[in-house]
C-alpha cells in the first residue's frame, strides 16, 4: 500500500498511465499531470478555488453552440494559441509568412469569387482593393493558390455575430490566384472589434481588467498543392488596440497600411492594401498549421475530424 502526500500523488498518476500505448499520448498526458500538479502546489489551490475551476470550465463548455467556440476563445486570450502557431511556424524549414490566429469566425466552404469580385455583399463601408502575391519561400509565384479570406464589416461584427448567421456568409469569400500568383479582391476596411465577452472568457477578461479588444484586421488561410498552408491575418498599423491585441495575434511583420493612392494597384482607383505571402514546402509531418477550425465542424464531426489518441 503507497502513502500519498502532496508531492507524491502526481508519481502514483503517472505509473497508472504508464501502460498508455499511444507514445504521444503517454507523453502529452504525463507532462499535463505533472504541470497541473506543480500548478495546484505552486498557487496553494484550496477546494474552494478548485470547485471555482470546475465552475468556470463548465460554462466554458456550456458556452459552446456549431457557432460559437468558447474553449477557443479561451486558448486565444490566455495567448495559448498564439503560442502554439509560434513553435509550429518556429519548426517549418523555409521563409514563409508569418501566422497569426485562425479565430473562432472561420468558417469552411465560403463562398467563390473570381479575381476583382467584391467579398462584401451585405455590407457597405470605405471600399478599398486588396492585392499581392502568393509564393514559394523562393519568391516563385504559385499558380492557382486558393486565398480564403474573413473579416469584420465596419461595426466590427462577423456575419456569424448577425441574426442570419445560419443562413447568409458575408465578408467572407475563396479565391484562386491567377498563373503568376497574383490575386486582388474587393472589399470594406474592417473595424476593430471586442472579443465575445458575454460569456466566461468575458468575465475572465473583465475580472483581469483587461480591454477585451482585437485591432481591425483581414484574416487569410493560403493554400496550394505540396505547400504549407498559411494562416494569417493582416493588422491595419493606426488602430488604437494595435499593441495591445487581446489575443496576441500581431506581429510587426503583419502590420499593413491602406495607401490611398498606388498606380501599380490592379484597381488604381480605390485604395489599398499590397501584400505577398511566401508558402513553405510542406514536409513530413507539419500538418496544416491551423490553430482552430469552423466551430460547426467541431461540434458536428468530433470523430472525423480529431485524430486518435488509441
Ligand atoms: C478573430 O480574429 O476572429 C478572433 C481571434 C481570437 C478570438 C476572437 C476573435
Ligand atoms: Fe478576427
Amino acid at each position: 500500500m503507497q502513502t500519498l502526500n502532496e508531492n507524491t500523488v502526481v508519481e502514483a498518476v503517472v505509473a497508472q498511465m504508464a501502460s498508455t500505448p499511444n507514445p504521444r499520448f503517454k507523453e502529452i498526458m504525463n507532462a499535463a499531470v505533472r504541470h497541473l500538479h506543480a500548478f495546484a502546489r505552486e498557487v496553494n489551490l484550496t477546494p474552494e478555488e478548485w470547485l471555482e475551476g470546475i465552475r468556470f470550465f463548465t460554462e466554458v463548455g456550456q458556452k459552446c453552440t456549431p457557432y460559437r467556440q468558447e474553449f477557443i476563445l479561451l486558448s486565444d486570450t490566455l495567448g495559448f494559441s498564439a503560442l502554439v502557431g509560434l513553435m509550429s511556424d518556429a519548426r517549418t524549414p523555409g521563409v514563409h509568412t508569418d501566422a497569426s490566429l485562425l479565430g473562432p469566425f472561420y468558417r469552411m466552404n465560403s463562398p467563390d469569387y473570381k479575381l476583382g469580385e467584391s467579398i462584401a455583399k451585405r455590407t457597405q463601408g470605405t471600399e478599398i482593393v486588396m492585392y499581392g502575391r502568393v509564393s514559394d519561400s523562393n519568391g516563385k509565384g504559385i499558380p492557382g493558390a486558393s486565398v480564403q479570406v474573413w473579416q469584420t464589416d465596419e461595426k466590427g461584427d462577423y456575419d456569424l455575430q448577425r441574426p442570419n448567421a445560419a443562413t447568409e456568409m458575408d465578408l467572407r469569400g475563396t479565391l484562386h490566384a491567377d498563373a503568376e500568383g497574383l490575386y486582388y479582391f474587393r472589399t470594406v476596411i474592417p473595424a476593430g472589434y471586442s472579443i465575445p465577452m458575454d460569456g466566461p472568457v468575458g468575465e475572465m477578461i473583465r475580472a483581469q481588467n483587461r480591454h477585451g479588444f482585437r485591432p481591425s484586421h483581414i484574416h487569410f488561410l493560403i493554400g496550394a498543392p505540396g505547400h504549407r498552408e498559411v494562416v494569417t491575418a493582416l493588422y491595419i498599423y493606426n488602430d488604437p488596440h494595435i499593441d495591445s491585441d487581446t489575443v496576441f495575434g500581431v506581429t510587426d511583420s503583419l502590420v499593413v497600411k491602406v495607401n490611398q493612392s498606388d498606380p501599380s494597384s490592379p484597381l488604381p482607383h480605390l485604395p489599398s492594401i499590397k501584400y505577398d505571402f511566401q508558402l513553405a514546402v510542406s514536409g513530413r509531418g507539419d500538418g496544416s498549421g491551423r490553430v482552430g477550425a469552423d466551430p460547426s465542424q467541431i461540434t458536428r464531426k468530433p470523430a472525423e475530424s480529431a485524430p486518435s489518441l488509441t
